[in-house]
């Protein structure tokens, strides 16, 4: 590749580059790595979604930090709360227009980027679906995420664990929660979590109550903490009324875990097991005094720097190494070829040492020892 040869030649293979994008040729696909333009000091968008949670507010400083570190400009805008879909839509467009040399894009609503990320790639804009992925479209090229499938599976078994451990011997009355239908993750947890708990609903060791158990009757639209809140209200209304016990919950992450509870305490219920996602500073506390029983933790700082060294390494016009994990990253269209971190399972049992590199987290933890 020219761009690897060093002196002179290098800044003349760069200039050619350049010049060739100001001429407005459209160039082929980057999953080669082979014919992208990112210089040193060139601008980098990060379109994030609206904030439903804290992960997303991390990562503007995560995303600022490391790219200054890998010497970039970071361009990082949020959809608006109002008109997430269309703000986000527009975000890219002039993303794309400003000449941003690659685009980072957690996506509001997935399905809806196609024209986005089209002209992005006619543009020569290498593309990087990061945490959720872009369905629908053959032009996402690259997908940095945490396995969704896998966070899933420690959802279901942490549910699993904390009944045997809380709720004495089963058989258990469970409700089911799952994420919005707009974000392609949701379902992907939520089919983690059941390859786990669909076994033990067969069996008899779980019931669910409500009957309700397909991922359409389970979501909750937009990862809002209000609709959570109000359909477990309704559930317990419906379906456990007198004596019924509520043994637990599975909830997709942690906002929507203090929604459940903050349900089952105003319903005068006991405690459930309940599951969570993201190690929210509020979640902390009431995993350890037992209130919510789990979270997973996914270090945002991580994620993003994932992101970012994928940039650097386009830049310089090698090829990453990902991985092709159809479970995961198939978007409708393609599997799209993936860096995929490891998510961790956290109770109080564990806390402190896994959020020891976390000053912030490990004194959340320490501090409810
Ligand atoms: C993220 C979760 C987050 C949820 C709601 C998902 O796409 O992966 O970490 O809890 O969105 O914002």
């Amino acid at each position: 590749m020219k761009k690897q040869l060093i002196g002179g030649l290098a800044v003349a293979a760069l200039t050619v580059v350049t010049l060739t994008s100001c001429s407005g040729t459209a160039r082929g696909g980057s999953d080669s790595g082979s014919s992208v333009d990112i210089p040193k000091g060139s601008t980098i968008g990060v379109a994030l979604p609206a904030k439903t949670s804290q992960n997303w507010v991390l990562a503007k400083a995560a995303f600022e930090k490391s790219l200054a570190a890998a010497g970039f400009k970071a361009d990082v805008q949020y959809a608006a709360a109002s008109s997430t879909v269309t703000d986000q839509q527009n975000q890219i467009s002039g993303m794309v227009t400003k000449g941003d040399k690659a685009i980072i894009i957690a996506a509001q609503d997935g399905s809806q980027l196609g024209t986005q990320v089209k002209q992005a790639k006619d543009a020569g804009i290498p593309v990087i679906a990061w945490d959720r992925n872009i369905t629908g479209t053959k032009n996402v090229d690259y997908y940095v995420a945490f396995n969704n499938f896998k966070v899933g599976q420690l959802q279901g078994q942490a549910l699993l664990d904390g009944l045997a451990k809380l709720k004495g011997d089963g058989p258990y009355n469970i409700e089911l929660f799952a994420g919005s239908p707009d974000d392609a993750n949701a379902p992907v947890f939520f089919n983690g979590a059941m390859d786990v708990l669909q076994p033990k609903i067969d069996d008899g060791t779980l019931k669910v109550v409500s009957k309700q158990t397909t991922f359409k009757q389970v979501s909750t639209q937009g990862w809002l903490a209000q609709n959570a809140q109000s359909r477990m209200s309704n559930l317990l209304q419906a379906d456990y009324s007198g004596s019924t016990k509520l043994d637990g919950v599975l909830s997709p992450n942690d906002t929507l875990g203090r929604a459940i509870l903050q349900a089952t305490k105003s319903a005068g219920k006991p405690n459930p097991v309940v599951t969570g996602q993201d190690s929210e500073t509020a979640s902390i506390p009431l995993i350890m005094n037992g209130t919510q029983y789990s979270t997973i933790y996914k270090n945002t700082d991580t994620e993003a720097q994932a992101a970012v060294d994928l940039v650097t390494t386009l830049s310089k016009g090698d090829k990453p190494k990902t991985v092709l994990d159809k479970k995961n990253n198939y978007n409708g269209v393609k599997t799209v070829p993936a860096i995929e971190l490891t998510p961790i399972l956290i109770t109080k049992d564990n806390a402190v040492k896994e959020y020891a590199n976390n000053s912030t987290l490990e004194a959340l933890a320490k501090a409810g020892q």
